[in-house]
């Protein structure tokens, strides 16, 4: 699967251990954003460029990854088409694809630890949308 992921400085690290995570699976990776944890980079770029690849058809999914998480999905959800789930545990990760079809797995690197991100983001990746009952609600977003 071709998987966008970007972050901005609070979250590079945590990104560079999901890039090499995904790398090991198999996954071609676009890897944006920050270029160190130094040099501050806004959460701002790096959500428009995790969007842009979902929503121009380069990534199948997408990862974003700020110090909460919040402001980068802010970001996300503001691009027609990206439904951006910011999540805390593997329940929101799974409920987030079965219910809601999202596209976009946003995470907080002061928030979550290396091997529970990896975790959430292996659930993101290999849950399926249920469909029936939700696509309805779904379709009512766009
Ligand atoms: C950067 O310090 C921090 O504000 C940002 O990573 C994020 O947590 C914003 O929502």
């Amino acid at each position: 699967m071709v998987i966008s992921i970007a972050s901005d400085h609070a979250g590079y690290e945590l990104r560079q251990a999901i890039v090499s995570h995904l790398e090991q699976k198999g996954h071609q990776v676009l890897d944006r954003g920050a270029l160190s944890s130094k040099e501050p980079y806004s959460y701002v770029q790096a959500g428009r460029l995790v969007a842009k690849d979902l929503s121009e058809g380069s990534a199948e999914r997408g990862i974003a990854i700020c110090g909460t998480g919040i402001g980068i999905s802010i970001v996300c959800n503001k691009k027609r088409g990206i439904r951006c789930a910011l999540c805390l545990n593997e329940c929101m990760a799974r409920l987030a694809r079965q219910h809601n079809d999202a596209n976009i797995l946003a995470m907080g690197a002061r928030v979550v630890g290396v091997s529970l991100a990896e975790s959430m983001v292996d659930t993101f990746l290999s849950e399926t949308f249920d469909g029936g009952r939700h696509r309805e609600r779904v379709d009512d977003i766009e």
